[in-house]
């Protein structure tokens, strides 16, 4: 129960990564804020969780919308313990001299500058008591650049670059800002991908095997929980042996 009496935001927590991680962190205590686009999985995740969890249409790329749902949250749920930000795109999966302006605009405002958005309005409610924790999911295609994914690599460049100086300024806040990078994943995700890009990112992973939600769940927990505390500003991979540097 390393998550009881802990409060946890999660965006994109409606599917793959994002809701896994919230089932395990409401197995082990902890009250959920989920937000995501989507309205369909969203009440399937407000009927699964209960009172656990409460569930916010929020289009997290929106600065207007991610302010006023984060005042309502704090409204009705009094304290903010964990940010995970898991909502993402792929984008286009095809040579970066081939991608729209408004493709390439798409990927970075939903998997770069929602996350910005999204840990600005949670700053000022984090707790500074120990338990302040942020996640982000970046990838292992943000280190090593996928071939046919600029934007998407280029997005979780970003995200590596962002959680290094979000750590840093929050250190003295006592909140602790990992990423976690994972290889290919089985998910809803996936299926954006041609199979040809799927064969491609799979070639390139020892275990020969996508990973599982909730490979990344127990990775993104242990970086939410207590257990992890003299690590900030690190990305850690959950890649099956893909490795970068
Ligand atoms: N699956 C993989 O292979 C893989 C690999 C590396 C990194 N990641 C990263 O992990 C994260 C989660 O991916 P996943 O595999 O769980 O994907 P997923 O598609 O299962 O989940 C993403 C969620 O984000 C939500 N979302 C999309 N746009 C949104 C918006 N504007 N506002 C709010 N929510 C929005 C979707 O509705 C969905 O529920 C992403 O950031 C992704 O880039 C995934």
């Amino acid at each position: 129960m390393r998550f009881e009496g802990h409060q946890a935001l999660i965006t994109g927590g409606a599917s793959g990564i994002g809701l896994a991680t919230a089932r395990r962190m409401a197995g082990e205590g902890a009250r959920l804020i989920l937000w995501d686009i989507d309205a369909q999985a969203l009440d399937r995740a407000a009927a699964a969780f209960g009172p656990q969890a409460l569930c916010q249409r929020v289009d997290v790329t929106d600065e207007h919308a991610v302010q006023s749902a984060m005042a309502d949250a704090m409204a009705q749920c009094g304290r903010l313990d964990i940010v995970v930000n898991s909502a993402g795109i792929v984008g286009p999966s095809e040579p970066f001299w081939r991608h729209s302006l408004s493709a390439w605009q798409r990927v970075i405002d939903l998997n770069l500058t929602a996350i910005f958005l999204v840990c600005r309005a949670a700053v000022p409610h984090l707790s500074t008591g120990g338990t302040g924790r942020i996640v982000n999911l970046a990838s292992i295609a943000g280190k090593e650049g996928n071939a046919n994914q600029a934007a998407y690599s280029a997005s979780k460049a970003g995200v590596i670059g962002l959680t290094k100086s979000m750590a840093k300024d929050l250190v003295d806040r006592n909140i602790l800002v990992n990423a976690v990078a994972p290889a290919i994943v089985h998910s809803a995700l996936v299926a954006q991908m041609p199979p040809s890009q799927i064969e491609l990112v799979l070639a390139k992973i020892p275990m020969k095997r996508t990973g599982r939600v909730e490979e990344v769940a127990a990775l993104v927990c242990w970086l939410a929980s207590s257990e992890c505390s003299f690590s900030t500003g690190a990305v850690y991979d959950a890649s099956g042996g893909r490795a970068t540097y």
